[in-house]
């Protein structure tokens, strides 16, 4: 079915039943007490027949009762979406609109859920309240993080002229897989496999890589399904904005930044938490999303024999060069040697099967020339056929890897070629959980 102005596919929630007159009486008294008794945020866990005793009252109407512990619990008319694990965002626009959300299968949906603003700002009130922050007129806006890790953004007027506005970015539950992505064509078993080569460095040269893309792309969740490729012995450290990533590693210190309170203090930046990290003697540091100042600490970092892995937001190999290179990053040009690899990550609507996520293209860090930095295609993609290809001659980095293990190039790339069938075989197995995944990877070197 499909909204007439809008063409978009209808989302249909499941709705509470209709109250009554004297239920919608009811249930506003009993609010009302509600109210009275001010519970807060810490008794929202409240069982059903808790709240029949806290409210004295004899209501055996189960419809009331569950109108008022959905109130309570959670955040009313929008639980029911983010409880479902197949909506990567919800959007509130203001009054009287209806909900859009987009799904993992058929992108973007219009919901039959409409809220008033007054509702609205008591959805963010809450989550507000939740993480001991305020969003009024003098800080009309909030990011903020529910207590499942999805990821909030809300504005009020007066920066949204049309009144309060809410951006649920949801946290998957059961994260993807390195199996799910080869499975879903994000990437092709032999990328893997040699992404697994060169993350790993058959222990004697871990690659750095940034992940570059636009907003949406997918870098992030492809970054946390490569981190599988990290040895189990070694110690992780992650900095991030907000907390996103979910790395089923045993040793991992995961760090988060924080924004200034309300006197403009205790402000915690990536710059510092890196700069904390190489304190904490990490074999790989894992930096969510690379923006500004940061960048030059990690690439520091990268060029003292540090590893690190991170996203970037970029269109193009190029553009995340110019990116680096450029304010606010600021890396010198001479430093961009210590990443090894770009990975190109798009979102990609196909007539088909609608939004897909592919990575586009790996290109080599080669060194530079004439004071430009020098790329080296190793993987291509092929739109007309929707496949990815290795289509380089040489790579530096199994080159590198061959030498220090004293092995020929070609060993390399059977090795390569061992860990694809491998991967194939595990991606015969149905639904393995990110836990599972990491397991088998573990057991190979076994
Ligand atoms: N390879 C993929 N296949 C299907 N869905 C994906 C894939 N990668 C990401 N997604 C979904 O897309 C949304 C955005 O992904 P994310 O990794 O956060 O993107 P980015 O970091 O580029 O902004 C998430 O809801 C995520 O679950
Ligand atoms: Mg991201």
């Amino acid at each position: 079915m499909k909204n007439e102005k809008t063409y978009l596919p209808l989302y249909k929630s499941e709705k509470l039943p209709e109250l009554t007159n004297d239920e919608q009486t009811e249930y506003q008294k009993i609010k009302e007490r509600i109210i009275q008794y001010n519970i807060n945020e810490e008794r929202t866990n409240l069982k059903k027949e808790e709240i029949k005793q806290l409210l004295n009252t004899n209501t055996n109407n189960q419809k009331i009762v569950n109108k008022i512990l959905n109130d309570l619990q959670g955040y009313g008319e929008i639980d029911k979406l983010l409880s479902d694990d197949n909506l990567e965002e919800i959007m509130i626009i203001g009054n009287d609109k209806p909900i859009y959300v987009y799904h993992r299968k058929h992108g973007m949906m219009i919901t039959d859920i409409q809220l008033k603003d007054r509702e609205i700002r008591q959805i963010i009130e809450k989550i507000a309240n939740n993480v001991q922050r305020k969003i009024d007129k003098q800080t009309p806006i909030l990011d903020a993080r529910l207590p499942d890790g999805s990821r909030v953004n809300a504005t009020i007027p007066p920066v949204s002229a049309d009144g309060p506005t809410l951006t649920i970015r949801k946290f998957k539950k059961d994260p993807y897989t390195v199996i799910d992505l080869i499975k879903s064509n994000t990437m092709s078993s032999q990328l893997a496999s040699f992404l697994w080569i060169v993350i790993e460095g058959l222990n004697v040269r871990p690659s750095n890589i940034i992940i570059a893309g636009g907003t949406g792309s997918g870098k992030t969740t492809t970054l946390n399904t490569l981190t599988t490729f990290i040895p189990p012995y070694e110690r992780i450290i992650t900095i991030e904005d907000t907390l996103e990533m979910q790395i089923p590693h045993d040793h991992i210190i995961r760090t988060e930044t924080r924004p200034p309170n309300i006197e403009n203090k205790g402000e915690i930046t990536m710059n510092l938490l890196l700069k904390n990290s190489l304190r904490q003697r990490p074999d790989r540091i894992i930096v969510g999303e690379v923006r500004s100042s940061e960048a030059i600490t990690l690439f520091s970092a990268l060029n003292t024999g540090h590893s690190g892995m991170g996203t970037l937001h970029a269109n193009s190999t190029n553009e995340t060069i110019t990116r680096l290179t450029n304010p606010p990053m600021n890396v010198p040009n001479i430093m961009i040697n210590s990443i090894n690899f770009i990975i190109m990550q798009n979102r990609i609507y196909n007539a088909h099967i609608g939004t897909t996520r592919r990575i586009t293209e790996v290109a080599e860090v080669v060194g530079m020339e004439m004071g430009h930095v020098q790329l080296n295609k190793i993987f291509q993609y092929d739109a007309a056929n929707d496949t990815i290809t290795y289509t380089a001659i040489n790579c530096n980095a199994i080159n590198k890897i061959a030498q220090l293990k004293g092995i020929k190039y070609t060993d390399v790339m059977h090795e390569m070629d061992n860990r694809k069938k491998y991967l194939e075989k595990i991606s015969k197995k149905n639904n393995l959980n990110i836990h599972e995944v990491q397991t088998y990877i573990d057991k190979y070197y076994n």
